[in-house]
């Protein structure tokens, strides 16, 4: 595997627990120099000491560049990531890539609507904090399973901000609960953003009632942080071919495009594996991919010219790729 290319030498100077399964981490530089500036929304790329390279999104206020933080949530499942993350002491060293954004808040919009799932507030705690700097008109809605594991809960209800943020969680008084169908039906339409990041589910159900409130897709902003899970019991081996060469190399059924690849010499730079960063990205040249990305929008995909060959495969027996 390729990683993408990092070029922060950082030092974790605070190593905090927000909950039982949540840690934040703030970084800085090693020579206190200043940081590259961030806007809200954007995430860096970690090598986590012995694992994988993955995606944190920034949650300190955008106009800090003397610190990055980050929070992460062990994650049972975890492939080493979050489990190295956590593993992580106050003043061990780590390579950080510079800020990255595909979740920016919309300079037009006339109001913000922020909805944070779980370990999903760290983007929009970045956001809120750049809203409220510039006097913006925005709310958020926080969700989680209790008080206990809400992250940053205390900051926020410290924040100037707080009169602007809803805590809803699952084992609180039904009245608390989020009716997010009834939210976003009563608020003024045209020029309003809606902002989510959380769970798969958490994000699809609020994206849903979006829609069937008429919010046009320009609206709705999202960030995943975790590719979703596919059923492969299905999948079959295609072919793919290097376009400069001719060459056909068969992507097995239980293999990714990526491997496939690499098996034959061809390194295509990877990161989160997962379908959610985009550094992997190829362009298509012939054939039809089966997108099971995050990265790519809906018409993105479907004009078929790009795939994220860490995680898609095809519907085609072939694709031709711009290699
Ligand atoms: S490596 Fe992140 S989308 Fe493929």
């Amino acid at each position: 595997m390729v990683a993408t290319p990092v070029s922060l030498s950082l030092r974790v100077v605070r190593k905090q627990a927000q909950t039982p399964d949540i840690c934040s981490f703030e970084l800085q530089s090693l020579d206190g120099s200043a940081l590259p500036a961030f806007q809200a929304g954007a995430h860096i790329d970690i090598q986590v000491p012995g694992g994988p390279v993955r995606q944190y999104s920034l949650c300190n206020p955008p106009g800090e560049t003397h610190r990055y933080e980050i929070a992460v949530l062990r994650d049972a499942r975890s492939r080493g990531g979050s489990v190295g993350m956590h593993a992580l002491r106050e003043g061990q060293a780590l390579e950080v890539s510079v800020p990255k954004n595909h979740f920016p808040l919309a300079d037009d919009a006339r109001h913000h609507v922020l909805f944070a799932g779980g370990i999903g507030v760290t983007p929009i705690l970045a956001m809120a904090h750049a809203l409220a700097e510039k006097g913006a008109s925005f709310e958020l809605h926080y969700c989680t399973r209790s008080a206990a594991v809400t992250a940053f809960r205390q900051r926020l209800a410290d924040s100037a901000f707080a009169d602007r943020v809803a805590f809803h969680h699952d084992d609180g008084p039904a009245a608390d609960r989020l009716d997010v169908q009834a939210l976003l039906q009563s608020l003024p339409l045209p020029g309003a953003h809606l902002y989510v990041c959380g769970p798969g589910g958490f994000m699809e159900w609020v994206l849903a009632a979006g829609r069937s409130a008429g919010w046009s897709e320009d609206r709705l902003h999202r960030e995943y942080f975790a590719g979703v899970q596919i059923d492969a019991g299905a999948d079959q081996a295609f072919e793919v071919q290097i376009a400069s060469t001719g060459q056909v190399i068969t992507v097995a059924a239980d293999q990714s495009v990526t491997a496939a690849l690499a098996l034959n010499g061809i390194e295509v730079p990877t990161s989160c594996e997962q379908g959610v960063c985009g550094t992997c990205i190829l362009r298509v040249l012939d054939g039809a991919p089966d997108h099971r990305d995050m990265y790519l929008t809906d018409s993105e995909r479907a004009l078929n010219t790009q795939f994220t060959p860490c995680c898609s495969r095809a519907r085609s027996a072939r694709l031709v790729l711009d290699l």
